[in-house]
């Protein structure tokens, strides 16, 4: 038994003029086929029932998100007052399964990710879970393609007793190390060395592992998360959240606790992944036509390659004679990139900003 949590809380800046504060990017269809987090949900059946399904999210998204998964009981949507990345939403998280589950495996699953092979994703959710109930953080590792310094690396070491049921095998190894978002030097050596993958955000643990493994590395959290556990299931619990959780240390769980555990495997898989980081990567997930363009709504490219063109349904947009261009209307705000400064498109949401 699996029971997914959706980690639904990220801002998403590199959308704009698409994603706004109150439409972050898993709230946006980038791969065409729904809100990446009505996919990420969609594709997990027959893996894991609604009732046993999670998202977590911050107050002012909530209603949208239950609108958006109608599927899913209101009770299994946990708010968090207030973002303070992975880590306490990950420990969060974990306290409400364990009151059900105290061993239950969970499936920490970020909310905007594409997935191109639902099937292969879950033979390989599967092969975690496997690990997971033997009490490993299991992790699902991607072939890396490119230096990519947004990512976690995981360090292949010894391989693990191979345990896969159904038809699809993996061959899972232990982590020696895992390295959260490293320098492009330091990158560029990991993907020659050939032993390192992807981390693809993707964690799976029992909750009662993952718990210990915040007690050792972040002890003071663990802490905080005893006296909301202390609330749970009783009226104080929303006036105690409200309280403890605001200070909790806002880091994510890469750098809070899997840089520091000795209990991490990895599941080498590949199933079209792709974490949509910027308007370049659509590219990847979108339909394109004979010249590498993407175009959506009422876009056009005139002798042009490898742009990407979202329109509304509202005007047209036309594109002449360029090449790796990104030009997205968004109705009210207009953003024309380079494509190799895609993932630049977070300096014009800084900016506003600043302009208040
Ligand atoms: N509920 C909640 N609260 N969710 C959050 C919060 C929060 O405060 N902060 C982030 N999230 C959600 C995001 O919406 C996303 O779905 C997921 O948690 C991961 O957060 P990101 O901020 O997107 O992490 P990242 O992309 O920098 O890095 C992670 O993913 C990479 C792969 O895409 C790491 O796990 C890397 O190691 C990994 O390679
Ligand atoms: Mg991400």
């Amino acid at each position: 038994k699996i029971y997914p949590v959706i980690m639904a809380g990220g801002s998403g800046t590199r959308f704009w003029p698409l994603s706004r504060k109150s439409r972050p990017k898993q709230f946006l269809a980038l791969a065409g086929d729904g809100p990446l987090l009505a996919s990420t949900i969609g594709r997990l059946p027959p893996l894991a029932k609604p009732k046993e399904t999670y998202v977590v999210c911050g107050p002012q998204h909530a209603a949208a998100a239950r609108r958006m998964v109608p599927s899913l009981p209101k009770e299994n949507f946990i708010v968090e007052p207030c973002a303070r990345n992975t880590a306490p939403c990950v420990g969060l998280a974990a306290l409400h399964v364990a009151a059900k589950d105290p061993k239950g495996v969970i499936a920490m699953l970020p909310a905007d990710h594409h997935i191109a092979r639902p099937d292969a994703f879950r033979d390989a959710l599967s092969a975690a879970a496997q690990l997971a109930e033997a009490g490993s953080i299991a992790t699902i590792g991607i072939h890396p393609s490119r230096p990519e310094t947004g990512y976690g690396y995981l360090k292949l070491g010894p391989r693990l007793a191979a345990r896969a049921k159904g038809k699809a095998r993996f061959q899972a190894h232990k982590v020696e190390r895992f390295v959260e978002k490293p320098d492009v030097v330091t990158a560029a050596r990991y993907l020659a060395d050939g032993n390192y993958l992807w981390n693809s955000g993707i964690f799976v643990f029992r909750a009662d592992v993952i718990l210990e493994e915040i007690a050792r590395a972040m002890p003071v959290l663990r802490e905080q998360l005893e006296v909301i556990r202390a609330s749970l299931g009783t009226p104080a619990y929303a006036k105690t959240l409200k309280r403890v959780f605001p200070d909790c240390p806002s880091i994510s769980i890469d750098y809070g606790v899997m840089e520091k555990s000795h209990r991490i495997a990895v599941v080498p898989a590949e199933f079209g992944w792709s974490d949509v980081g910027s308007f370049a990567a659509l590219s990847d997930v979108r339909e394109q036509d004979h010249l590498g363009n993407v175009a959506e709504g009422d876009a056009m490219v005139i002798d042009g390659r490898n742009n990407v063109v979202l329109a509304t349904k509202a005007r047209p947009v036309a594109v002449i004679g360029l090449e790796d261009v990104i030009v997205v209307d968004a109705g009210d705000a207009i953003l024309v990139c380079r494509r190799d400064r895609a993932q630049d498109v977070r300096k014009a949401v800084e900016e506003l900003g600043r302009r208040g």
